[in-house]
């Protein structure tokens, strides 16, 4: 990989900023001043240093992000800001995408990352990974939803696997409850359409975890951080290297 690319992928700053530092004889590889942008080096054996900092090659980056309602899960949009937007420079330039979608009034936690092959994983139908969502119902959720829900709900283009719903808290007074809602698949509006199925409506939808990772609660919303190593090693269960 060429030098100066491997400074813009750390995020030392664009390719002009890069060739100025390089100038300024700020960059070493192997501790030997360097100042070719052209230089090839490989990430894996060469120590690069910038103002005498190593900088430690990533190939992959994993985002937590709160998703915050008015922003679209994609990478770009010409209408709408999208979750890359929420990010730092470094996540863009790095390829990083948002793993899965949650609809644009949604929030919560979201992945994103430039390892397509935890992606997949991820997202795999056949994986089985565990969803849960925290809902606000217009209406009484019940005892016979649960049942309704343990049973697979049917919707127009899908049947969906068995999904749990715990009733948190119900205001019969005002006709609304609070749920969590666990499901393992992530068909278009799919917890929308169920709780639509039992005859009420969504008002509120939050996502807290996706297999292992649990929504940080010290984020606030819009915010992210990179994840950490424990998070990171319990999504190696899923069979990818990170
Ligand atoms: N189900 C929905 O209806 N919307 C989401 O954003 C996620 C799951």
């Amino acid at each position: 990989m060429r030098l100066d690319k491997f400074l813009v992928e750390n995020g030392i700053g664009s390719r002009t900023e890069v060739k100025a530092i390089l100038k300024r004889k700020l960059v070493a590889v192997n501790g030997k001043v360097e100042t070719s942008p052209k230089l090839h080096i490989d990430p894996m054996t060469d120590q690069v240093s910038y103002n005498g900092q190593s900088l430690v090659y990533e190939e992959f980056l994993y985002y937590m992000l709160y998703k915050p309602a008015g922003v679209i899960s994609a990478t770009e949009d010409a209408q709408h800001k999208t979750v890359m937007d929420c990010l730092d420079d470094l996540a863009r330039k790095k390829g990083v995408f948002p793993v899965g979608r949650l609809d644009i009034d949604t929030e919560g936690l979201l992945l994103l990352t430039n390892n397509g092959q935890l992606a997949h994983a991820l997202l795999s139908p056949k994986k089985h990974v565990d969803k849960i969502y925290q809902a606000e119902v217009d209406g009484i959720m019940t005892r016979k939803d649960q049942d309704v829900f343990q049973e697979g709900i049917v919707l127009s283009d899908h049947h969906c696997l068995p999904a749990q719903l715990d009733i948190l808290s119900v205001d019969v007074e005002n006709q609304k409850s609070l749920v969590n809602i666990t499901i393992q698949e992530g068909k278009f509006h799919q917890v929308k359409r169920m709780v639509k199925a039992c005859g009420k409506k969504v008002t509120y939808l939050k996502r807290l975890s996706m297999g292992p990772l649990l929504l940080d609660d010290s984020l606030q919303k819009g915010d992210w951080r990179r994840l950490t190593e424990k998070e990171l090693s319990c999504l190696e269960s899923f069979g990818v290297t990170l």
